[in-house]
């Protein structure tokens, strides 16, 4: 959730809210401590106090959890729940440290609830920050983003129709082609198989590829229809490199440890295969060039991804173990009091 922006008069009620019921207790806890001249604790007027209003927004906010996921709990919107999570969440903060006696308590699980407490918190934070500003970053780098679960499987797809565009228009490695004639399709060992195109497809004289454009403002992934030239003369280089270096690159990415990876290392790399390469064979470099820059842009949403979703593995763990020591440190608490 994007905090400030649009959403600013809401989250400015919320944070008045927050600094109010903070001031307050803060100020209760100051004169509590005054009258009695020692640090009042979790069952002391204040102390009892902000100790079940802790309690009460940590059930609210792992309500999130079924909120999220069961269908027939969407009860107010998803915006109006999280704005509340984060900011209940805060609030939690100066009323957990009073209640905990300004954190110089004893005993394992007070102290356990405490980290455990601390973790979730940070988490929280974490998160909150990452999605201020990842979104927008993958908008702004990765216009050819794809669905990410699919990305293994488009960049197989993008790599066969590569493959497509190299075998009918470049010369085969060995004993060269006959004049006209594609330069031996799919028959070189380990480049991906054709399996999802139609056999009519495969002999057709167009090759459907994807690519991205970004034009005035406005991105994204495009499906462009290239003509099948004859072989070209003097490309077995091409078809050499593909096989050697952009193949692997576009079907593993950053895992093939290639000079691919890196926007300098690919221009270096295009650079040098232009000079080697026919003058006509500048529109199918072209096309390898930016199916590279494609897998580059998938290999960053996925890191940017894992980084949007990754903290989510320790926030939500570990909300649902503070809920559990929470369960026992109620009772526990009341019964020593
Ligand atoms: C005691 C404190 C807290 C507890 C028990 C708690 C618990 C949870 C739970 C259960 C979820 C749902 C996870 C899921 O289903 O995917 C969640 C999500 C989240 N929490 Fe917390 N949380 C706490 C404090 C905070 C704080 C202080 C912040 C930020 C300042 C925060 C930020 C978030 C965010 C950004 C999400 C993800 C929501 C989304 O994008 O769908 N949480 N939390």
């Amino acid at each position: 959730m994007i905090i400030g922006g649009k959403t600013w008069p809401k989250d400015r009620r919320w944070i008045a809210v927050v600094t109010l019921v903070s001031v307050a207790a803060i100020v209760g806890y100051g004169q509590e401590w005054r009258l009695t001249g020692s640090l009042p604790g979790g069952g002391s007027r204040v102390g009892l106090t902000c100790g079940i209003v802790a309690g009460l927004i940590i059930l609210f906010e792992l309500l999130l959890w079924p909120r999220k996921r069961v269908r027939s709990w969407r009860i107010g919107s998803a915006q109006s729940w999280l704005r509340a999570h984060i900011w209940l969440g805060l609030l939690a903060v100066p009323l957990v440290l009073l209640h905990a006696r300004l954190l110089f308590i004893g005993g394992l699980l007070n102290q356990a609830l405490m980290v455990v407490f601390a973790i979730v918190i940070v988490s929280g934070i974490w998160g909150l920050v990452l999605q201020q500003y990842l979104p927008r970053a993958l908008l702004e780098n990765v216009p050819a983003e794809t669905i990410y679960d699919q990305i293994d499987h488009v960049s197989r797809q993008q790599c066969r129709d590569a493959w497509r565009l190299v075998d009918a228009s470049c010369e085969a490695a060995g004993p060269p082609a006959g004049h006209g004639s594609p330069g031996g399709r799919g028959t070189e060992k380990g480049l991906p198989p054709p399996e999802e195109s139609a056999p009519e497809e495969e002999e057709s004289d167009h090759a459907v590829v994807t690519g991205f454009r970004s034009m005035t403002g406005i991105q994204g992934r495009v499906v462009e229809t290239l003509a099948v030239h004859a072989v070209i003369p003097g490309t077995a280089e091409i078809r050499r490199r593909f096989t050697a270096d952009i193949r692997p690159y576009l079907l593993a990415g950053r895992r093939s440890d290639s000079v691919l990876d890196s926007v300098t290392g690919a221009a270096r790399f295009f650079a040098s295969l232009r000079e080697d390469a026919p003058p006509e064979a500048g529109w199918l470099i072209d096309h390898l060039e930016q199916a590279c820059a494609c897998r580059r842009q998938f290999d960053l949403q996925a890191r940017l991804h894992r980084w949007l979703h990754g903290w989510i593995l320790v926030h939500l763990p570990l909300s649902v173990l503070l809920g559990v020591l929470l369960a026992v440190h109620v009772p526990v608490a009341l019964l020593y009091w």
